[in-house]
């Protein structure tokens, strides 16, 4: 459902984020599929509903820099950017802040955030109103383009709660620039040009050809420092587990994904949980077998990059 973006509309819909539910929300560059980027829930919710085949890591999204405070750790060069470019088309990654509220789903279980304050009048009044931050991709499933205007997000999720906010004015992604390493890298082109950006920080690398050959195990990825052994039906002793569904194991050694068998709940619970396990008492972990099913093809592949050989 597509509402215009009311005073009423706007409150109406900040209580509906806070319940944990899925918006489509207006910005500058594409639509977002936002929900609330401390709720673990409503996160495995934007996965499932764009039929990711895996857990990306998400743009969080505040209404200024401040509202990021507590959540990620600043540098000069970060400064300088959103300074020059916020509210704006640009995301920074940054170390995750060790308090940091944040769903560990949202980020992919990586130690870094991904962070951003569009420029868009009713993503801003949303922002505000709900006094949070939102974790959006953009609004589209899984292999389609990026949405520019509200009726391309209802093609794809006619059941959303859609707010008009006119065609996007940037209609391309915002560009990513990464500030964890010695150098900045360009991550993604996008609204911003590289031009502007190595104005005010000096010139952006190309990340390396072996981040791109498998981003999913580079070693920026958080990667338990137990060996895990997946579809595992009976955990040996010394050994975590970490169960899905009813199962006969119990004690300080088992942790469940979801009791229920329910892949959101499980998606929810998984890098929080692979952490808690991740300790040197035990010697490894074993995970149960998850259906692949909905949100379980994502499960599947985050557990096997997390139990392949690491690089040295
Ligand atoms: O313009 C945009 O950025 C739009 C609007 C809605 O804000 N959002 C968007 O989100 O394009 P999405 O999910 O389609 O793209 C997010 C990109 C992914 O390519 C992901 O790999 C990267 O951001 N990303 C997110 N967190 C990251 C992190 N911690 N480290 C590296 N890359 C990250
Ligand atoms: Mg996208």
């Amino acid at each position: 459902m597509i509402v215009f973006p009311t005073l009423e509309n706007i409150h109406r819909v900040s209580h509906a984020l806070g319940q944990g539910e899925l918006i489509g929300l207006p910005t500058e560059t594409v639509y977002g599929l936002a929900a609330d980027a401390t709720q673990d829930e409503a996160v495995a919710h934007i996965f499932e509903k764009k039929k990711r085949p895996s857990f990306n890591p998400l743009i969080i999204h505040g209404h200024s820099q401040e509202a990021f405070q507590n959540q990620v750790l600043w540098n000069d060069k970060a400064d300088l950017l959103a300074q020059a470019f916020w509210p704006g088309p640009l995301t920074l990654v940054l170390q995750r802040h060790p308090s940091s509220s944040l769903s560990l789903l949202a980020s992919a279980g990586l130690s870094s955030l991904a962070v951003r304050v569009p420029n868009h009048p009713i993503a801003l009044s949303i922002l505000q109103a709900f006094d949070g931050l939102l974790a959006a991709p953009s609004a589209n499933l899984s292999g389609k383009v990026s949405p520019t205007q509200t009726n391309h997000v209802e093609e794809d999720f006619p059941d959303l709660l859609i707010i008009e906010g006119g065609e996007a004015s940037v209609g391309l992604e915002s560009t990513i620039v990464d500030l964890t390493g010695p150098s900045p890298l360009l991550l993604r082109p996008g609204g911003v040009s590289r031009e502007d950006i190595e104005s005010i920080i000096g010139p952006l690398e190309n990340p390396n050809a072996s981040s791109i050959k498998a981003p999913g195990m580079m070693t920026s990825h958080y990667a338990p420092s137990l060996s895990l052994r997946l579809n595992v039906e009976e955990p040996l002793k010394g050994e975590a587990y970490l169960a899905f569904g009813p199962t006969p194991y119990e004690g300080p050694h088992v942790l469940n994904l979801s009791q229920q068998g329910d892949p959101r709940e499980a998606a929810a619970n998984l890098f929080k949980m692979l952490r808690l396990l991740d300790l040197s008492s035990f010697q490894g972990i074993a995970v149960a077998p998850i259906p692949s099913a909905g949100l379980g093809l994502a499960l599947n592949d985050r557990l096997h990059r997390a139990a392949a050989p690491r690089a040295p």
